[in-house]
């Protein structure tokens, strides 16, 4: 079943056009990878689809419940969930404390046995039970990652957007985070968008890629049809494809 449909969305920032007729879906469970160099429209996509930017074409739909653009922003936070490329740690906060604030599109003035419960939970799935009463500020740049996706975990969304869910991450946390992501959007029915710039990761972890280069789309498929044409054409990469045991393609660049 689609859950998040992207129907010819365009964006400018000024006479800069970020995006021009984006169109994709995101089905319940599964997980989509979008690529793309730098600068190519990745992270005004998600904040497109999170309504903080405005689309000047197109439009974003969560299914069953509509455009997104006219949604209350509590019914919107209610479905969307997203991790930003950047945050830094918010200070006074204990991970508890700050995985809780997914939970306040549905709390009234406090805290309920409920939202702890669920907070409770999540932080027990990602492996931060025992950091629960540790500040923000003194997690490792691994843990603060997992606590921001905790967080996202928490508000119950039908939509989780990432970006850049492994920046900063050693070999172990990329593997751990995405085995994750990949275990909780199936278990939870979540639809899981996020960019990469992991190439090799993004095809063994994603259902689908998504390829950008200055604002369009120029891949949607499976990650297993990556060629080495496609990584020339949006890196000006040499590489070559090989594939692994389980013929899952691995990308290698080529020096001159
Ligand atoms: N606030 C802004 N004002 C003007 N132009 C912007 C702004 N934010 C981004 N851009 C431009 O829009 C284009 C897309 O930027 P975006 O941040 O979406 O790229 P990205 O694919 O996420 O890149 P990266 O891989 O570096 O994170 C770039 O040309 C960028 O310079
Ligand atoms: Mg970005």
């Amino acid at each position: 079943m689609v859950i998040l449909r992207v129907r010819g969305v365009t964006f400018r920032y000024g006479s800069v056009e970020a995006l021009r007729d984006v169109t994709l879906e995101v089905r319940e469970g599964e997980v989509v990878s979008i690529i793309g160099p730098n600068g190519a429209g990745k992270t005004t996509l998600l904040k497109c689809i999170l309504n903080l930017l405005k689309p000047a074409g197109g439009v974003i739909l969560i299914e069953p419940h509509g455009n997104v653009a006219k949604m209350w922003g509590v019914e919107r936070a209610k479905l969307i969930a997203y991790t930003p490329q950047v945050e830094a740690p918010a200070a006074p906060f204990t991970v508890l404390e700050f995985v809780l604030l997914g939970r306040k599109p549905y709390v009234g003035r406090t805290y309920s046995r409920e939202d702890l419960r669920v907070a409770e939970e999540i932080l027990e799935e990602l492996g931060l039970r025992d950091l629960a009463l540790r500040r923000v500020s003194e997690l490792s740049g691994g843990e603060w990652r997992k606590a921001l996706i905790a967080r996202a975990l928490t508000q119950k969304p039908k939509v989780l957007l990432l970006d850049e869910p492994t920046n900063h991450l050693d070999l172990k946390h990329q593997v751990s985070v995405l085995e994750l992501i990949k275990k909780l959007s199936r278990t939870k029915k979540v639809a899981t968008l996020m960019a990469m710039h992991d190439v090799n990761l993004a095809i063994r972890y994603s259902d689908k890629i998504i390829a950008l280069k200055k604002g369009r789309i120029t891949y949607c498929g499976h990650p297993n049809n990556i060629t080495a044409n496609l990584i020339k054409e949006l890196y000006e990469v040499n590489a070559e494809v090989i594939k692994d045991s389980n013929g899952v393609p691995v990308i290698i660049p080529k020096t001159a």
